[in-house]
């Protein structure tokens, strides 16, 4: 699933406004440190209590002394593959990292109380200007979802440890609209979180076939034998996958060449790579529709951006209302779970309104 703030289509630069600059840098930077150390604490904690309560005095002192001994001890531990990253800033590489995303258990059955979990990634130079609404929505279901941010390497957050953004950050590169940068940031995003395996997504993936100049006319014949212009699809970047279609995503090395290589500016790879290497590689379990509403009425290479004075109850009943889909092959009203795009002025009457409209 994924959202983002994206000025860069309209060419507008985020306004950054009233950034309180915190004098709390050094506890912070202090508590970085700390709070690893203080995670092994408790861990040890945890494991002298149940061996005392479990084993006796005796074999706690084993575990005592076992705990001074280099980490790999760690490494018999489920835990360490089934508890999510304490810090998601890594030192990994983007060829480590998609190496390691792509593990896969071939055992279906978790051996272990999993709850799925929702991942929201969003793909940002730098402010999310929604992100009071976020944080409304996210409040009180800790532990069922997950947020990734990928912004410009350049921005320092500064959320709050109380955010539901605080160090969300992933290590992220520079990306350009309509470049492959523009899907290796995808990627990167996808790839950290498939690294908690308790992430689970949606199976949506707007999808279409455009026989006009902006579809196939954007098809290169040097992409063949790959890819096949009946093949070529179109989609918008706002996707949702579950962690299958993920998968396929980050594990992919025979198309993403054909595309950087073929796939220019006037053709736009952040538009057709996903959609056309998930066509051909897993087609079936696609939904070939997008859940996420967007205006085009207005005409023009964009969509209608919707700000302060266009945020009413009866927009958000044009949204919710009115529309037949199907969700698993049973017809559903409900055929949209977001919606784009909302200029920073529309905070306010969201943040309003959203109790009673989206019921947040
Ligand atoms: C593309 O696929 C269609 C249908 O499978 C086939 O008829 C056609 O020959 C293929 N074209 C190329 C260039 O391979
Ligand atoms: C989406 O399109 C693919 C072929 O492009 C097809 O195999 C698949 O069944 C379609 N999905 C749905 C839900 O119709
Ligand atoms: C949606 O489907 C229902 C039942 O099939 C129908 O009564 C209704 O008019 C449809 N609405 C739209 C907007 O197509």
């Amino acid at each position: 699933m994924q959202s983002r703030v994206e000025p860069l289509e309209e060419g507008k630069e985020p306004q950054v406004t009233n950034r309180t600059i915190q004098s709390k840098a050094l506890p912070l930077r202090l508590l970085r440190v700390l709070v690893p150390f203080l995670a092994l604490c408790v861990a040890f904690s945890a494991i002298s209590i149940y061996t005392i309560r479990y084993f006796g005095i005796n074999s706690a002192m084993t575990a005592v002394k076992s705990t001074f001994e280099p980490c790999y001890e760690e490494a018999e531990s489920l835990q360490q593959w089934i508890r999510p990253p304490l810090n998601l800033m890594h030192t990994m590489t983007d060829a480590e990292l998609l190496w390691r995303a792509s593990f896969v258990p071939r055992i279906k059955k978790y051996p272990f109380q999993r709850v799925p979990k929702i991942a929201f990634m969003f793909l940002t130079k730098g402010p999310l200007p929604l992100a009071p609404l976020w944080e409304r929505f996210l409040k009180g279901h800790q532990g069922l979802y997950s947020v990734y941010v990928h912004s410009l390497p350049s921005f320092e957050p500064n959320f709050p440890p109380s955010s539901v953004f605080y160090r969300k950050q992933i290590p992220s590169q520079i990306s350009e609209w309509g470049r492959m940068s523009m899907c290796d940031a995808e990627k990167r995003l996808l790839a950290n979180a498939l690294l908690d395996v308790s992430n689970e997504r949606y199976s949506f993936m707007g999808v279409f076939d455009d026989p006009g100049p902006f579809g196939r006319g954007r098809y290169n014949d040097n992409m063949a034998p790959e890819i096949n212009v009946t093949q070529w699809r179109k989609g918008s970047q706002w996707f949702e996958v579950n962690r299958k279609l993920a998968i396929s995503i980050v594990e992919d090395t025979k198309f993403y060449p054909k595309f950087e290589q073929f796939c220019r500016p006037a053709c736009y790879v952040d538009e057709h790579y996903f959609p056309t290497m998930l066509t051909i590689q897993v087609g079936n379990l696609l939904a070939n529709r997008s859940i996420t509403w967007v205006d085009w009425s207005r005409g023009g290479p964009h969509p209608a951006t919707f700000g302060r004075a266009d945020i009413t109850e009866e927009f958000f009943k044009r949204i919710l209302g009115g529309h037949n889909c199907t969700y698993n092959d049973r017809s559903s009203s409900i055929c949209f779970l977001f919606g784009r795009k909302f200029a920073p002025s529309a905070l306010e009457p969201l943040l309003r309104l959203s109790p009673k409209v989206l019921g947040f």
